[in-house]
């Protein structure tokens, strides 16, 4: 029988898999996705060049990308079916759960869904990638009684969805910041929502239940929501005069500060130094100084009196609301891009396959009488 001393709490630490996909290096506070460091990808790659690396296992040429990024151009529109279900949801309705049940459909309408073989999942990933975006921003519209907008086929993915988001051809200054947060959310090796794919994917279920798990995943604070509460946490702060004081009366509540910790990285997130020099910059172009100001100083105060750095919802918070996008859509757009990891995780499950059943401790009674029905008090 297993014992307390194989047990991990929240698994800290358990090899859960071995995976070609990407690697977090805790040590270095560097993430690999594919051999490629991210900071060079951010820096020199676009979104679609990431998600084909991650989908195929190499950098596309130039024909390849072109086919790739033509394909998911063309395949953004969702049916009309679904788009009157995304309609009818309420609108009290969470965007998650939107995206969630949304995605969940799509695979009613999918004749492949049951197609678990390489290349039928490639493709279904390639589709999702391409309509998730519009799901969230159909969903979003509707909620705002606005009508939806059409997808441009010719536009970049970051570029479409600032587009189908405000009916607007996007400025190329918030195209480039969502594209490098679209790079940087793209892959994170065994974090929660990943795992959850891993585990569905796994019993050999299908490609959109895979997904619809690893949505619910994310959807926590703990994990993908907790960009949006860290704009909030820095929306309550109000300005940076305050940011010392809020923080340390919080940590003094015991209150968890949301985009600061990691399971994994304890000395830095990697990607955090990326988009905070990006937070800063566009700061400085947007006349909003404020935010970046803020957020040294809570930085500065969680190193000091918690050794906790940021993680990447931190910085993407402030720029995300810096780029005028809807706070309810932060872990949304979380999603839209860690689809493309996702995807990749599945894939590799379905191709080196155990089904994945840990085990536990009981700690609950044993050996107890019982008691027939009509007897019980
Ligand atoms: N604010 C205040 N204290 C914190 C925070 C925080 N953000 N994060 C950790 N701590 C404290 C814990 O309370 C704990 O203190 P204790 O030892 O006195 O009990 C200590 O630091 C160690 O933290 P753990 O809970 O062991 O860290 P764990 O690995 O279990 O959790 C997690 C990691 C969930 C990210 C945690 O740091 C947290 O809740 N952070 C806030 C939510 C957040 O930002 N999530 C995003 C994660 S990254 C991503 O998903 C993209």
């Amino acid at each position: 029988m297993p014992d307390e001393k194989s047990y991990s709490p929240g698994l800290e630490g358990v090899v859960a898999g071995i995976s070609s996909v990407s690697e977090v290096d805790p040590e270095k506070s560097m993430l690999i996705y594919r051999g490629y460091d991210v900071h060079e990808l951010a820096e020199r790659a676009t979104y679609e060049e990431v998600v084909y690396l991650l989908l195929m296992g190499k950098l596309p040429n130039r024909k390849e990308l072109s086919e790739f990024t033509g394909f998911i151009g063309h395949e953004r529109h969702i049916p009309g079916d679904l788009m009157d279900m995304i309609q009818a949801y309420p609108d009290t309705a969470h965007p998650m759960d939107a995206l969630r049940s949304a995605v969940s459909a799509l695979g009613l309408y999918d004749k492949t869904t049951s197609d678990l073989s390489h290349n039928a999942t490639v493709e279904k990933a390639m589709k999702l990638i391409a309509k998730i975006p519009t799901i969230i921003a159909a969903s979003h519209r509707f909620r705002a009684d606005l009508d939806v907008v059409d997808p441009d086929p010719r536009m970049t993915c970051a570029e479409s969805f600032l587009h189908l988001l405000t009916g607007k051809k996007p400025d190329p200054l918030a195209v480039r910041a969502l594209d490098v947060s679209l790079v940087l959310y793209a892959e994170h090796s065994f974090n929660a929502s990943t795992f959850a794919a891993r585990v569905t994917a796994s019993t050999l279920s299908d490609y959109y239940s895979s997904i619809v798990s690893a949505i619910g995943t994310l959807k926590g604070p703990l994990h993908g929501g907790a960009n949006e509460e860290a704009i909030k946490m820095m929306l309550e702060i109000g300005s940076p005069a305050k940011a010392e004081a809020w923080t340390l009366e919080a940590l003094a509540k015991k209150r968890l500060i949301m985009g600061f910790g990691h399971r994994v990285y304890k000395k830095g997130d990697s990607r955090v130094p990326i988009m905070r020099k990006l937070g800063q910059e566009l700061g400085e172009k947007l006349n909003q100084p404020q935010w970046h100001q803020m957020a040294q100083i809570i930085e500065e105060v969680m190193w000091r009196e918690k050794k906790l750095p940021p993680n990447v919802d931190f910085p993407c918070g402030y720029v995300y609301y810096m780029l005028k996008l809807p706070i309810p859509l932060y872990t949304p757009i979380f999603a839209a891009s860690r689809v493309a990891g996702w995807s990749a995780h599945i894939i590799e499950q379905y191709e080196h396959n155990r089904i994945m059943r840990p085990t536990n401790i009981y700690n609950g009674p044993k050996e107890v009488t019982f008691t027939p029905l009509e007897q019980r008090p």
